[in-house]
């Protein structure tokens, strides 16, 4: 931040700058773009504000050095001043979303439903300096994130980004998390963005990008009420959401975006749209364009038909359809964060202090991730004590997700949709040319590389030297095996691709209101149970109990699903979410190096169909929210 400053200064600075600029100029800097649809030769010629990497998106051989090369030469194209271009830096955005997940070799830290369990506030706010660092590291600026939902039917693909069902500990985390990444504005500090505003975890059924329905009270105190915190903190963007509220979208919300955000929370800085979130309100771009702006997004994310967003912006001014007012409004918005963040001060992205600097992926990085790991992780089943396990007990482990650093950091890990990286199943079956048999869920996850990171069954070999690795028990043997680990759950997805749909797609169109022009996805499954999503999760644990050897289970998910018969199978049962790269925070735990910690964040339901939520008048889940097992009952 530029030193000593105050608020008013700044936006008169804003003001200034706003007064020397051409309307060509003021509609770059609402415009931000993909990277693989434009060069930095295009961004000074139409003075582009922003530029991001969508999920996955990345330059040359994805390391830290890549993302500063090319960031260098976007900013160094935005700031080339000549007669038609004036010098505002660009800024750069990514999803680090649980880290800095994009890139390889970064430390990936669980989703937010595990930091959820852990309810550690403390916590979050070092995970956010860990990523703002890890971000800063590729020569990047701005993340988006954290995500605020407040998500309500585990039937949602994106329930592992919200850290809980009810607002306490998002309302709590909230504020600490953009403290993190902001900081102080100084020179380790990143953007923020809280998202996606508003309601999105709220929607019926749990279809991604549907419509949420209530009254204004349910809205405010469920979804709104993590904003405050943030917006508190001084969290720079928001990012628009794309459900709707009772039938009208959030992308063309006057009410929500204007009235509320920005007049009564008084938000200052400026509203980004989320991924062509504007181009389901209209049948035509146009009218989409004219509608979403006048409805007060301010930056626009157009993936890469941005020169006909720029046309239609333009003929809507000159149409008289757009105010002017509107546009300065938006663009000064964008300035005072780039003056805020102190953009314009800073140097080149290949000439800052934190750029390809040597703590990207470090050890001190990925210890506050097993950190992370060790206190998310839930126990839901002890019987007979049988944990913590003994170091030297001769255990067997198996399960599709024991060695998968891939599977255990979910969606948005590398690729957008995240990756399988099993050395052993490459080994086992691959190589002898049997395919490994994921079940029906998500078949197409990608093959892709977690570098640095330690799998749950590495960190269980780290300490436990008589532990042996067969991912389909077959091998048990009550002679050769005291006990049984068994790693199960889900395969990556994110967004829509991770709904679980009950009905057939008509439903997505219907909850989603938007006039058919929503693609249909095909959902992970259509139910949460675990058996019929992932029947050789219990065939494994069934071929090592069939041979009197008792099992201890631990659950990979990115949210709570219906266990009975692995429960029943199982001696004990750890729900790990999506602990990310640090695999031996798991085995931290299950060797009693530390104890458990983390507690439900989310309620456990029993039955298909059935979803209670924490506060509920009648309420009989499987496991409560709040619930977790310890070793010491004092913890
Ligand atoms: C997601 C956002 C994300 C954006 C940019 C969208 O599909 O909804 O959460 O920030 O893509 O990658």
């Amino acid at each position: 931040m530029e030193q000593n400053i105050t608020d008013q200064e700044l936006q008169k600075k804003a003001e200034t700058l706003l007064k020397k600029m051409t309307l060509d100029q003021k509609i770059g800097q609402m415009t931000q773009t993909e990277r693989m649809s434009i060069t930095p030769a295009e961004v000074k010629e139409f003075h582009i504000g922003s530029v991001l990497s969508g999920g996955g998106s990345c330059p040359g051989e994805n390391r830290p050095k890549d993302w500063v090369d090319m960031n260098d030469a976007y900013w160094a194209a935005s700031m080339e001043a000549d007669e038609n271009h004036l010098a505002i830096p660009l800024i750069y955005g990514v999803d680090a979303i649980h880290g800095h997940n994009n890139v390889i070799g970064a430390t990936i830290f669980p989703h937010n439903i595990g930091l959820g369990a852990a309810n550690d506030p403390e916590l979050l706010e070092r995970i956010a300096k860990v990523t703002a660092r890890e971000i800063l590291a590729t020569g990047v600026e701005w993340t988006f994130a954290p995500t605020l939902a407040v998500a309500r039917n585990n039937q949602w693909g994106r329930t592992y980004e919200s850290y809980s069902e009810d607002p306490e500990i998002v309302q709590s985390y909230a504020g600490r998390f953009v403290k993190g990444l902001q900081g102080d504005m100084g020179v380790d500090s990143v953007v923020g963005c809280v998202k996606h505003w508003v309601g999105d975890g709220g929607t019926t059924y749990g279809i991604d990008q549907g419509d949420t329905r209530g009254n204004d009270e349910e809205l405010s105190r469920i979804h709104i009420a993590p904003y405050y915190p943030a917006l508190a903190e001084g969290v720079l963007t928001v990012m628009a959401s794309f459900n709707s509220w009772n039938g009208d979208k959030c992308h063309g919300h006057r009410y929500l975006l204007t009235d509320v955000l920005k007049n009564e929370l008084e938000f200052e800085g400026f509203i980004i749209s989320d991924w062509d979130g504007i181009d389901y309100l209209s049948e035509s771009y146009y009218e989409a364009v004219g509608w979403s702006t006048n409805a007060g997004i301010d930056m626009f994310m157009v993936s890469d038909k941005w020169r006909e967003f720029i046309a239609h912006l333009k003929s809507h001014v000159q149409n008289g359809t757009v105010p002017i007012e509107r546009i300065d409004d938006a663009v000064r918005r964008i300035l005072y964060v780039k003056l805020k963040y102190g953009l314009f001060e800073k140097p080149r992205p290949a000439d800052r202090y934190w750029s390809n600097h040597d703590s990207f992926g470090s050890k001190e990085h990925r210890e506050v991730a097993r950190e992370s790991v060790r206190k998310s992780l839930v126990l839901l089943k002890n019987e007979n004590d049988i944990l913590p396990l003994k170091k030297n007990a001769r255990i067997l482990v198996a399960g599709k997700n024991a060695d998968d650093c891939g599977h255990q950091c979910g969606g948005f890990t590398v690729a957008w949709q995240g990756v399988s990286d099993s050395k052993t199943i490459g080994r086992e079956f691959i190589e002898s040319g049997v395919s490994f048999d994921y079940g029906s869920a998500n078949a197409a996850v990608q093959k892709g590389t977690i570098e640095g990171g330690t799998s749950i069954w590495e960190g269980i070999k780290a300490v436990a030297p008589n532990a042996v690795l067969n991912l389909d028990g077959s091998v048990a043997d009550s002679d050769e095996h005291d006990v049984g680990i068994v790693v199960v759950g889900e395969t990556p997805y994110a967004e829509g691709l991770g709904d679980i749909r009950a009905g057939d797609n008509t439903i997505v169109e219907m909850g989603s209101m938007i006039k058919g022009l929503m693609k249909v996805l095909a959902p992970y499954g259509h139910s949460l149970i675990l058996n019929e999503l992932h029947p050789e999760d219990l065939r494994a644990i069934k071929n090592i109990t069939d041979k009197g050897i008792p099992v201890v289970v631990v659950l990979v998910s990115g949210r709570t699903l219906i266990i009975e018969k692995e429960l029943e199978a199982s001696s004990a049962f750890v729900a790990a979410w999506l602990p990310g790269s640090e695999g031996q925070g798991v085995s931290d735990v299950l060797f009693g190096d530390s104890d458990f910690q983390g507690k439900l964040s989310f309620t456990w339901q029993k039955k298909v169909g059935e979803n209670f939520l924490r506060g509920d008048e009648h309420y009989e889940p499987l496991f409560p929210y709040g619930y977790g097992l310890s070793y010491n009952k004092q913890v």
